[in-house]
């Protein structure tokens, strides 16, 4: 196991390109399996979760190739598998969202129950909702949901919640099915829209995407294609955060800044530099900011992955700030590690009360989810003396290459073996 060793009070300067988005890429390589024939993807981020989905792709008989830089080829004429083993799907939840296309491509699918998490129980019942709507008689079979569908028929369907993921797997298996899907209280996150742009890509007939409400005439066949997804607006978040948090002066690259527009709205409202460029946003901050009250919401809203490190930054704030969490339930356990670090956080159920400090002080901390572990990061590169952060397995599900890029910003950070 490896740990970050990180030597604090340095400020982050300099330039960082985002890579692709983990949360694009998922859904998309689940996609990819629709097509017949050779799909090639490029600025797929080389990450832990993506291995994972491609592992998946490979055990359904598709043949993947990874080439230079962050391109993969799956060729998807060798699919004969519809079987996704706990082994597989239980290392991410996003390996649910492989049901939609595979139902939709063999009319068949046994996928075992993709579980809870550390933040949250993480329910599929609005994805078999939609499923069952297109026709699909779903049982659960000793751990494993069984998806059958001779074929898939066109359907309305209500979403109780706008779900990410419930919209991908529904639209996924709409752009196969007969007749016409109407989606109606539809995820709206950018990842959505890429995936839709991807499917359209393939020849599918998807309008409304990146709205509530989301139609998709079905077609008979969808044909391979090259696609690039987006770059990821977390991840970019993440470094715009550690610059303020240090005090330093980072552009980040290849970021289209409405993504990331409801946490530069925030930072600014808390009186921080933001400066918006045309693919780029640089935060150059060296004083003092103030708090502000965070609410997470689905998209526009500020988004639940970069609550985590907005709590580092209310930490070092001057004030206090509350951070009300309304998507997940159990998504403060970075709380009591930045605790460890001097962090004054009182979490009441789905709310923190942060109170800013001058500083935070180094200190050995867990990661305990993807983005806590970016949290206890943020609050090492801030921190005065070392801070060292084990189980950073959790971070390399979503971060490629972070302790490079921070370096590149002048940050003092290494991995280490944990002994
Ligand atoms: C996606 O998860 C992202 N993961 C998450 O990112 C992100 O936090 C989340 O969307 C919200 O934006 C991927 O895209 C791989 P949801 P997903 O379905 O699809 C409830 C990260 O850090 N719900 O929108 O699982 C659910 O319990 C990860 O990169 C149901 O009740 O999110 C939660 O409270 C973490 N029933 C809420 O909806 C369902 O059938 C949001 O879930 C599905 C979801």
């Amino acid at each position: 196991m490896e740990k970050f060793v990180i030597c604090g009070g340095k400020p982050l300067c300099g330039t960082v390109s985002a890579s692709g988005a983990k949360n694009a890429a998922l859904p998309i390589l689940a996609a990819s399996i629709l097509a017949d024939g050779i799909v090639t993807l490029y600025n797929i981020p080389r990450l832990s979760d993506v291995f994972s989905m491609c592992d998946i792709l490979i055990s359904l008989g598709c043949d993947l190739t990874f080439s230079d830089g962050e391109i993969i080829t799956v060729n998807t004429k060798g699919l004969k598998n519809s079987e996704v083993s706990y082994q597989l799907a239980g290392r991410l939840r996003g390996s649910f969202l492989i049901m939609g296309p595979l139902l939709a491509k063999t009319g068949y699918v046994s996928i075992s129950m993709p579980g809870g998490c550390p933040i949250g129980a993480r329910p599929i019942d609005l994805h078999l909702k939609g499923l069952s709507a297109l026709g699909a008689e779903i049982e659960n079979r000793r751990g494993s949901v069984v998806a059958k569908a001779k074929k898939l028929s066109g359907a309305k369907i209500y979403l109780d919640f706008p779900s990410v993921g419930a919209t991908e797997n529904i639209m996924s298996a709409a752009a196969l099915a007969e007749g016409t899907t109407v989606i109606e209280n539809a995820a709206v996150e950018p990842e959505i829209v890429d995936l839709a742009n991807f499917l359209c890509a393939m020849g599918a007939k998807i309008s409304g995407a990146g709205t509530d409400t989301v139609k998709i005439e079905g077609v008979s066949a969808l044909s391979p294609v090259q696609y690039s997804v987006i770059s990821d607006r977390i991840e970019a978040g993440t470094y715009l955060v550690a610059a303020a948090a240090t005090g330093g002066d980072v552009t980040v690259k290849n970021i289209l800044p409405d993504y990331v527009k409801p946490l530069t709205a925030k930072m600014t409202e808390m009186g921080i530099s933001v400066e918006i460029g045309e693919g780029s946003i640089r935060v150059n901050h060296r004083k003092p900011y103030h708090s502000v009250d965070v609410k997470t919401l689905p998209f526009p809203g500020f988004p639940t992955d970069m609550q985590a490190q907005m709590t580092t930054l209310l930490s070092l704030s001057e004030g206090i700030g509350i951070i009300t969490e309304t998507i997940f339930e159990n998504r403060f356990m970075h709380a009591s590690e930045l605790a460890r670090m001097g962090a004054n956080i009182k979490v009441t159920g789905r709310s923190a009360v942060v109170e800013g400090k001058k500083a935070l002080t180094g200190a050995k901390v867990k990661a305990t989810d993807l983005r806590a572990g970016a949290a206890l990061v943020i609050a090492g590169l801030a921190a005065r003396g070392d801070t060292e952060i084990s189980d950073i397995y959790h971070i390399d599900r979503g971060y490629m290459d972070m302790a490079d890029k921070l370096r590149q910003l002048g940050a003092e950070i290494y991995r280490e073996e944990e002994h």
